[in-house]
């Protein structure tokens, strides 16, 4: 059980923008890529308790550059692999851009770990040569949980994430 960040702006732009300052300074400094991904889980876990059911990543795999490898996440069991194309965090990967999803049961080929999951946004990953490292995948219980400032708000932690000295 996550427990509701008390530190944090109450506001949505406030609170990504805090999280974002909070994960750079965490970060500074770590050259390992799982460290890092698993600090922005954990932050953006705790920050968002009641809508984010399931935060995490899924990496590109090095043997298979088609394919993605879960990697850190919190939340029930996930897929281990999702083939570039399938699913929202395959769509994310194959077309390089977010997608935003407000009712998951109508996207085609929508891959269903959590059953609870109805909304899910998803934010591709680049490393510091703008080459794509993976997706980051949020679902949610609501329908529609995910908004514009959701998405400039992850897309902002995303892009600093791995490209920050
Ligand atoms: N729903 C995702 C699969 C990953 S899990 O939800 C954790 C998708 O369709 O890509």
């Amino acid at each position: 059980m996550v427990e509701r960040a008390t530190d944090l702006p109450d506001d949505k732009p406030g609170r990504y923008a805090a999280l974002r300052a909070e994960i750079a300074a965490v970060i500074a400094g770590e050259p390992d890529r799982i460290a890092r991904c698993a600090t922005a889980v954990a932050l953006l876990a705790h920050a968002f308790p009641d809508r984010f059911l399931w935060t995490g990543f899924y990496l590109v795999d090095p043997q298979k550059p088609e394919e993605l490898v879960v990697g850190p996440y919190q939340g029930r069991l996930g897929c281990l692999r999702i083939p570039f194309g399938k699913g929202v965090c395959g769509a994310a990967a194959a077309a390089r851009r977010t997608q935003l999803v407000p009712d998951v049961h109508v996207f085609p080929g929508h891959i269903a770990c959590d059953s609870r999951s109805n909304s899910e946004i998803v934010v591709p990953l680049f490393d510091g040569n703008g080459a794509l490292a993976g997706v980051l995948d949020i679902d949610s219980a609501s329908f529609a949980a995910f908004d514009a400032t959701d998405q400039a708000g992850l897309e902002a932690i995303c892009a600093d994430l791995l490209t920050l000295p």
